[in-house]
């Protein structure tokens, strides 16, 4: 929860001009409902002293910022990166599944953790399959891990995380066997043959994906809220072509396909598979 915010005031149509600009640059929709996330969260370069004296400060640079670096700020701090590891159990135990029925027969495997925030995601998938035997060693078998916000990224790829961040989201078994500690700093980081399964890169959904890869399974959880209707059937279809036939697509579990056109065979409320149209 964030607290109420202080500072300057955004205006309604400020807001939308705003959250307009971030629409059209990223295909990220923001909700009035959210103008107080917005606020205090852009409160941080608006006001006395700060880099911008008001928001129409902000918004003139941001439309003039030629090398970008305004804008990827903005998405740094209007995305919502929250994650944890082995969040939603039930998609690990579904990749732990796959990976013992048909990984076996695949001659490659490819999974992409697709917003993947700072690194939890990708790195449980990792676990996942080194738990079930599948390692850089043992198969050709690689995990994609991509997000539109650098600064998650940059935590993710570093792959460390400070104890008070990850207690309680991972076994102490998988703790000892996957990360090593610093007890000075009290940092977990973590460790082959995990780490070298995960190549990070920054990636827009809403953009043309720069492959053409076949994915065994694609995590897409808890992103698509940020997109309206159209956005979501977009990004499904890009999905759909880069799979593998049979392949899966994981969405978060609160989240429903319920009015989006899809081509997708239902398996649960956010499993879906793709089968030969
Ligand atoms: C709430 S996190 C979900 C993290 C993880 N998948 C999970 O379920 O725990 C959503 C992530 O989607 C990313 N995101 C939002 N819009 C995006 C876009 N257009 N392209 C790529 N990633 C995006 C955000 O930066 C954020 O890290």
């Amino acid at each position: 929860m964030e607290p109420i915010s202080q500072g300057p005031v955004l205006s309604d149509g400020l807001f939308q001009q705003i959250t307009d600009f971030l629409f059209q640059e990223t295909g990220i929709t923001i909700n009035q409902n959210k103008k107080y996330l917005v606020e205090y969260r852009l409160q941080k370069y608006v006001g006395p002293g700060k880099e911008f004296s008001s928001f129409n400060e902000l918004f003139k640079a941001l439309k003039e910022d030629r090398g970008g670096a305004l804008k990827t700020l903005l998405i740094n701090s209007l995305t919502t990166n929250y994650t944890f590891f082995f969040r939603e159990p039930v998609h690990f135990r579904f990749l732990a599944y796959y990976l013992k029925t048909y990984g076996k027969t695949q001659n490659y495997i490819r999974l992409w953790s697709a917003g993947c925030s700072s690194g939890e995601e990708a790195y449980s998938m990792a676990i996942t399959c080194v738990e079930q035997g599948f390692t850089s060693q043992t198969r050709d078998i690689r995990i994609l891990a991509s997000d539109i916000s650098q600064k998650v990224l940059r935590v993710a790829e570093s792959g460390v995380y400070h104890y008070s961040a990850i207690r309680g989201e991972l076994d102490d078994a998988y703790l000892r066997r996957y990360f090593s500690f610093n007890p000075r700093v009290k940092d977990f980081t973590i460790k082959e043959p995990v780490k070298s399964l995960v190549t990070f890169r920054t990636l827009n959904l809403m953009e043309p994906f720069p492959f053409t890869k076949q994915f065994d399974v694609i995590f897409l959880r808890n992103v698509l809220i940020y997109f309206n209707t159209s956005e979501k059937e977009q990004i499904l279809a890009k999905i759909w072509d880069v799979l593998k036939t049979p392949g899966y697509l994981i969405l978060g579990l609160s989240e429903s396909l319920v009015g989006v056109k899809h081509p997708f065979t239902t398996l649960s409320n956010s499993i879906y598979r793709k089968d030969g149209r």
